[in-house]
């Protein structure tokens, strides 16, 4: 089933004489439980359209719909809850809270929902263990980690239980021992919780975990990769193939 959807996508910036048409007509459709990857040249419009589909940002025009809510239809307030209740967000730069500690800034987001204490102390630790982070919950953000960051953020992200994680570079910031541990974490909490992830990195490593990969290139979508039965391994090869020929800066490392 599909929980979200795109249709005739379109972003454009900038006043009438200087336009930039940066999304253009893209058309996607993303399976509840999926764990997609969103990759192409720097450039290419792949934090525009993952802020669109999140919106953080708005569309020019086109539709989009989320878990049967159509976001074009929704006013401010409507908006806003939606957010709450059906996204979960992970970004490069973690966005934690240096005031609070790690357990309050992972149940932060329950604060603002009706969850009973008994059932946000059940998600906190079932999310804690899950992520490794237990030994750390009363440590503050300037105390731990990029790693450990990270998986801070993506246990905040994760609480809510949203339809839909949103990650935009989650790696970005992490060497390559702590992406890998970030990525195995959040692949296998896509298996365990179903939750639907959708990714945007530059790293093929990272798209690798993924079970597809969505190529952008100048705002349209180039190609997509599944996965399927292929290891790890095999898929990244693939990816790899898929890059050179994209050309682009891809790997800014
Ligand atoms: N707020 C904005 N106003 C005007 N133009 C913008 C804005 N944000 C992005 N752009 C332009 O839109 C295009 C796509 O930018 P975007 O950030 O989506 O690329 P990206 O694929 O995420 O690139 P990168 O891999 O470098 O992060 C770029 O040409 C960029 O200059
Ligand atoms: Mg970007």
């Amino acid at each position: 089933m599909s929980i979200l959807k795109t249709e005739q996508l379109i972003k454009v910036y900038g006043s009438k004489k200087n336009q930039q048409e940066v999304l253009r007509n893209i058309n996607i459709s993303v399976d509840e439980g999926e764990f997609v990857s969103i990759m192409g040249p720097s450039g290419s419009g792949k934090t525009t359209l993952l802020n669109v589909l999140s919106s953080i940002d708005y569309a020019t025009s086109g539709q989009i719909e989320i878990n049967g809510h159509k976001l074009q239809n929704m006013n401010n307030k409507q908006m806003s809850e939606f957010r709450k209740k059906e996204l979960g967000f992970i970004f490069q730069e973690y966005n934690l809270l240096n005031t609070l500690t790690v357990q309050e800034n992972i149940m932060l987001p329950l604060t603002i929902q009706k969850v009973s204490r008994r059932e946000a102390q059940k998600r906190f630790e079932e999310i804690s263990n899950a992520l490794g982070i237990m030994d750390i919950q009363n440590k503050y953000p300037n105390e731990i980690s990029g790693g450990q960051k990270q998986r801070t953020s993506a246990a905040r992200a994760f609480i809510a239980q949203p339809s839909i994680i949103f990650a935009d570079e989650p790696t970005g910031a992490l060497d390559s021992k702590s992406a890998s541990d970030l990525l195995n974490k959040l692949d296998h909490m896509n298996q365990s919780t179903k939750a639907t992830i959708v990714m945007v990195t530059h790293d093929s490593v990272a798209a690798s975990y993924s079970n597809r990969v969505i190529f952008i290139k100048d705002g349209k979508v180039y190609s997509e990769l599944y996965k399927g039965d292929d290891d790890r391994e095999s898929f990244y090869k693939e990816i790899i193939k898929t890059q050179s020929v994209l050309g682009g800066v891809v790997n800014e490392l």
